[in-house]
């Protein structure tokens, strides 16, 4: 089966978050499972400089915004992919340093409405192998916003390539205004309620859910959640109508690169029932990195961590209240790595600067750090609001890190309460709490640091989570089931 995979981002070459881990671990997965996978994503500047040798497979003009696009699309090979990479090169629209999506001060960039329209015309361009590659893909699956339109265009075609569209994150709903629909000269007879209109404007999210076979999304429990109106950010009633073709399924995590028994960027190795000290000195590591001059004086304290990006979806806010409380009643203490909005930034800057001895932040991007964090902290926190997956709780779980979660979409999947009952059935991994409230949080976090002072029963908690399975084999058997629909 050739499946054409389209997508933003990309890990290890381009990744703002859990959608370039996905676009890594998935397609390599399905190649496993023997399908023949072309990878496209836009040829950013600092993704072009990461590959070597490139193959041109064609040049395409490309209608933008009131003007036209010469674009080159190159193939090329890199050790990490088991597979040819295909880039959509416009210099024009994805010469430019840094994130994809957003400009150095933190605004999208003007033109994303025409950057992704282009970049949605070429796929559906080589979907058609309008270029004569010679390669006819079977399976078109697109991810996110960023990619709504590839289904779309693919739509007139008599016969056309199974189309899948997943859902990472309905909060980007890719919404753009009338004025760019008819800047980029997309078809009239989208414009409608049915097609990619939506109050107003149109979004590049619902072309893709409206013109896919099949949509899916990364949990089972954030599928039923984005079908009700307090997730479903005005598309739960479109959402509701195509039940019959939306499924949750739910993100495996790269078992090779986060591995607390073999992760390069650990100071010390260690694994399920042989934690210690691995662990232990990960944290002393961590301590370090975290500019603390005296680890050893904090080893036998709790240490809570936090990886994220600092956006209200993930209950920063929450954090950051509980903190003055949760300092003065126990004897935790939180090392949190994030970036993201200035406002959640600066207090936690704030926080640190206040509590030197017990609040370590670092606000960046460091994905290094972010493993060495995982195996050095006790507890992880991820208190998000809604979470269409996540995958820090899973990474936590792997690495013997019990996390602490709100219940909500991927995380309600994946981390079962410590109760009296589960604890006693061993199937206890973490601590869940169901009231979104700084109390909320409070509670659960000390209900893990009561568990975490009985070494029996952390041990055990810590264990399960280490033991389960996590990898990608049952989740893209499931894909690869959509994409064989009727066929
Ligand atoms: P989301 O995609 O919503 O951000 P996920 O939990 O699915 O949430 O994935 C987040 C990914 O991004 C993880 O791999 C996490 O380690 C990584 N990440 C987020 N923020 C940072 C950061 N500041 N530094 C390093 N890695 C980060
Ligand atoms: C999104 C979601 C996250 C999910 C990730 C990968 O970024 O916010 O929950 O894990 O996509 O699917």
């Amino acid at each position: 089966m050739k499946l054409l995979f389209v997508a933003s981002e990309v890990f290890p070459l381009v990744k703002t978050g859990g959608l370039g881990d996905v676009a890594y671990s998935l397609p390599c997965a399905l190649q496993a499972q023997g399908v023949d996978v072309r990878l496209l994503l836009p040829a950013y500047r600092d993704v072009l400089r990461k590959l070597g040798t490139i193959r041109i497979l064609g040049w395409l003009d490309v209608q933008g915004a009131n003007r036209q696009h010469s674009v080159r699309v190159v193939e090329a090979e890199h050790p990490d992919f088991p597979f040819p990479l295909w880039l959509v090169d416009c210099p024009a629209l994805f010469d430019r340093p840094g994130n994809p999506y957003l400009q150095p001060e933190g605004y999208d960039w003007g033109d994303n409405a025409e950057r992704f329209t282009v970049f949605a015309r070429v796929a559906a361009a080589l979907a058609e192998d309008a270029q004569g590659v010679g390669w006819l893909p079977e399976v078109v699956h697109a991810h996110d916003w960023q990619t709504g339109l590839v289904p779309a265009f693919l739509d007139h075609l008599p016969q056309r390539p199974q189309r899948v569209f997943t859902i990472h994150n309905l909060a980007y709903g890719g919404h753009f205004s009338q004025a760019d629909f008819a800047a980029l000269q997309l078809p009239h007879h989208w414009w409608s309620a049915e097609g990619v209109e939506f109050y107003g404007g149109f979004s590049m999210l619902k072309a893709g859910v409206v013109y896919s076979d099949a949509v899916t999304t990364v949990s089972p429990t954030y599928a039923q959640e984005i079908c009700t109106p307090a997730f479903g950010y005005g598309m739960d009633g479109l959402l509701q109508s195509r039940r019959y073709k939306l499924h949750g399924i739910l993100n495996g995590i790269d078992t090779v690169a986060w591995n607390p028994a073999s992760d390069p960027h650990l100071a010390a190795w260690y694994f399920a029932g042989q934690v210690e000290p691995g662990k232990s000195r990960n944290k002393r590591e961590l301590l370090k990195r975290f500019g603390v001059d005296n680890p050893g004086a904090h080893l036998q304290h709790p240490l809570l961590g936090m990886v994220s990006r600092l956006v209200e979806q993930k209950g920063v806010d929450l954090v950051v209240n509980a903190i003055p409380t949760l300092l003065e009643t126990t004897e935790a203490r939180l090392v949190l790595i994030g970036a993201g909005h200035g406002y959640f930034e600066q207090r936690l800057r704030e926080l640190a600067a206040r509590y030197p001895e017990r609040v370590f932040v670092f606000i960046g991007y460091d994905e290094s750090l972010a493993h060495l964090l995982e195996a050095g902290s006790d507890v992880f926190l991820m208190p998000s609001r809604f979470e269409p997956c996540g995958l820090n709780q899973m990474y936590s779980l792997r690495y013997g890190t019990p996390p602490v979660v709100f219940h909500t979409g991927g995380l309600a999947d994946t981390v079962i309460d410590a109760t009296p009952e589960a604890l006693k059935a061993g199937t206890a991994n973490g601590f869940v709490f169901h009231e979104l409230s700084t109390k909320g949080l409070l509670q659960a976090i000390q209900r893990a640091l009561a568990c975490f002072a009985n070494p029996a029963q952390w041990e055990a908690v810590q264990a399960t989570g280490m033991q389960q399975a996590f990898g990608w084999e049952k989740s893209a058997a499931q894909y690869l089931h959509l994409y064989r629909a009727d066929r």
